[in-house]
């Protein structure tokens, strides 16, 4: 048998996922019934298809692509948080994903209390928690915060608390959506030097960025998604190059 590290650390093949246009709120019984008798749904789409990648281990990836094609789903499905309607997703180790900034907290609860609830979600054990607590509160600047209820965080505030507690799991992948462009300056400089030390530790990054240039600084592959399909799987500044030039109108 290969060596863990030797072992790709994803794996992604023919993977698809359709959702449900005007979808609001529950379906009746008497939708099921109409869908029952229909083969294909006419408000069904693929928000994602015949997607097929691999990744090694210490890899970073940047995802490119206009709105709404596909690279939030793209990394829910490697989160494991969306389940595939097509096709397959295997992650060699456990994920860190930075993926939905208010994601595994909870209003009414302090930042005390909100730091063990989401560290615990993501799989952070008790003594590593307690261990980490202080580190975590001093990197997201909210020392003067702890005990304040999470609903009256700023946003810039809640995007600092998930980035301080996703960046000390010990998981081999880091997934990164669209996070860092809403923290301020001096915080998101923080961050760029907390990813290149994570990346010196040998994780594997998939930044999901409009950010150019964070792409290009801390990339080396690209993958644009574009009409939900993988257009193209090329070195970072040639995806980003690809990306502008159809773009450029
Ligand atoms: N849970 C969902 N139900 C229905 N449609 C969804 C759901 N999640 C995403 N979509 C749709 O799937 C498409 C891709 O979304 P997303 O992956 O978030 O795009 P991106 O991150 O590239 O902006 C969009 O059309 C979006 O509206
Ligand atoms: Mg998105």
């Amino acid at each position: 048998m290969p060596a863990i590290a030797d072992r790709p650390a994803i794996e992604v093949s023919g993977l698809g996922v359709r959702f449900r246009r005007n979808r609001r709120g529950r379906r009746s019984i008497k939708d099921m019934f109409a869908d029952a008798s229909r083969r294909s749904r006419p408000d069904e789409f693929w928000a994602l298809r015949d997607v097929s990648f691999t990744v090694r281990p210490g890899e970073s990836i940047g995802v490119v692509g206009r709105n709404g094609q596909g690279k939030s789903t793209l990394l829910k499905l490697v989160a494991g948080v969306l389940l595939a309607d097509e096709g397959e997703v295997r992650v060699n180790g456990g994920v860190a994903p930075l993926i939905e900034i208010t994601g595994g907290f909870v209003g009414d609860l302090t930042v005390r209390e909100n730091v063990w609830l989401a560290a615990g979600l993501h799989g952070m054990a008790k003594h590593e928690i307690a261990r980490r607590y202080d580190e975590i509160i001093r990197f997201a600047e909210l020392e003067q915060s702890e005990g304040t209820p999470y609903k009256h965080l700023s946003n810039g505030m809640k995007v600092r608390l998930a980035f301080s507690v996703v960046s000390q799991l010990d998981e081999p992948i880091l997934l990164v959506d669209e996070v860092l462009a809403v923290g301020d300056k001096s915080f998101r400089n923080k961050c760029y030097r907390r990813i290149d030390e994570l990346l010196a530790e040998g994780r594997t990054l998939f930044l999901v960025s409009h950010n150019e240039k964070d792409l290009r600084r801390f990339c080396t592959r690209g993958l644009y998604i574009r009409d939900h399909v993988l257009a193209l799987d090329a070195p970072i500044g040639e995806v980003v190059d690809r990306y502008n030039a159809d773009n450029a109108e």
